[in-house]
């Protein structure tokens, strides 16, 4: 198992890179936004999303992702996945099935040009051992580190989001969620990683996220 996990990181790591390709992943953010309509989607955001996500993006339930920030490639094909049910959610279903792919890619770069900081956390401890996870997994379970996909300032790339400042609860429902399965689009390498990790770890990285600038 621990060699299928290394295997897997380093297959994935040779595709996407190394995650801190921060410069050209800002020039595609700004070519972007130079095509998209961003009034269409201020006007979806006030209309539909931001009673839940917050006027920023910044989210007002636990329970619902922080989108400012995040990267806009994610964002669409997340919108997407809702959308087809490849990634099954009740309450995102409705409101991203009339969605179309320009207002998808529009709300994208909406999202990911909001600042996003950094939340505190009160357990202290609980984040130093998520610290170690994040940074240098697991090696007894073959857990492998999630900077080296997510980068190490937890800042994802254009193929794989953006972990850095996402709410505690968040997090951990969606480990958990890879981990049983539920997250039913292209859950095959978290998969592999959450149904390893504990109830202790998810809850420990999950804390070390949140307070990630
Ligand atoms: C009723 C509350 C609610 C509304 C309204 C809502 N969302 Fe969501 N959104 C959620 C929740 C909860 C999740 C987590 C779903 C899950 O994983 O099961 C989510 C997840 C997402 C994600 C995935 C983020 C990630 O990090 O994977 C995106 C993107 C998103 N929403 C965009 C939108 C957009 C755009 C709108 C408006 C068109 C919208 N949402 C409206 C509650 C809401
Ligand atoms: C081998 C590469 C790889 C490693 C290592 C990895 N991840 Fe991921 N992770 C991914 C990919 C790819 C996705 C996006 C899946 C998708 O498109 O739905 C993802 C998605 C996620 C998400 C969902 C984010 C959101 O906003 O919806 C969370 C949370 C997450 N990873 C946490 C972790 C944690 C915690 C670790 C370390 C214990 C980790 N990942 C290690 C590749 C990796």
């Amino acid at each position: 198992m621990k060699r299928t996990a290394i295997i897997l990181t380093l297959t994935l790591y040779t595709l996407v890179g190394p995650a801190n390709v921060q410069a050209s992943d800002t020039e595609r953010l700004v070519r972007t936004a130079q095509n998209v309509d961003l009034d269409r989607a201020h006007e979806i955001h006030m209309d539909s999303c931001f009673s839940c996500h917050g006027a920023e993006g910044l989210s007002t339930t636990p329970d619902t992702p922080r989108l400012a920030g995040q990267h806009f490639q994610y964002i669409a094909k997340q919108l997407d996945a809702f959308k087809t049910g490849r990634r099954a959610s009740t309450v995102m279903q409705p409101w991203a099935k009339d969605l179309t792919e320009e207002e998808m890619l529009a709300l994208g770069v909406y999202f990911n040009i909001k600042p996003s900081p950094a939340q505190r956390v009160r357990d202290t401890e609980l984040a130093a051992v998520g610290r170690f996870i994040y940074h240098r997994g697991n090696e007894y379970s073959g857990v492998a580190s999630c900077s080296a996909c997510h980068g190490e300032r937890g800042m994802g790339s254009d193929e794989l989001p953006r972990l850095a400042s996402q709410g505690t609860r968040y997090t951990e429902t969606q480990l958990r969620l890879f981990s049983d399965r539920p997250r039913t689009a292209d859950n095959e390498i978290m998969h592999t990683i959450a149904s390893k990790l504990t109830e202790l770890e998810i809850k420990a990285v999950a804390a070390y996220i949140s307070s990630m600038e």
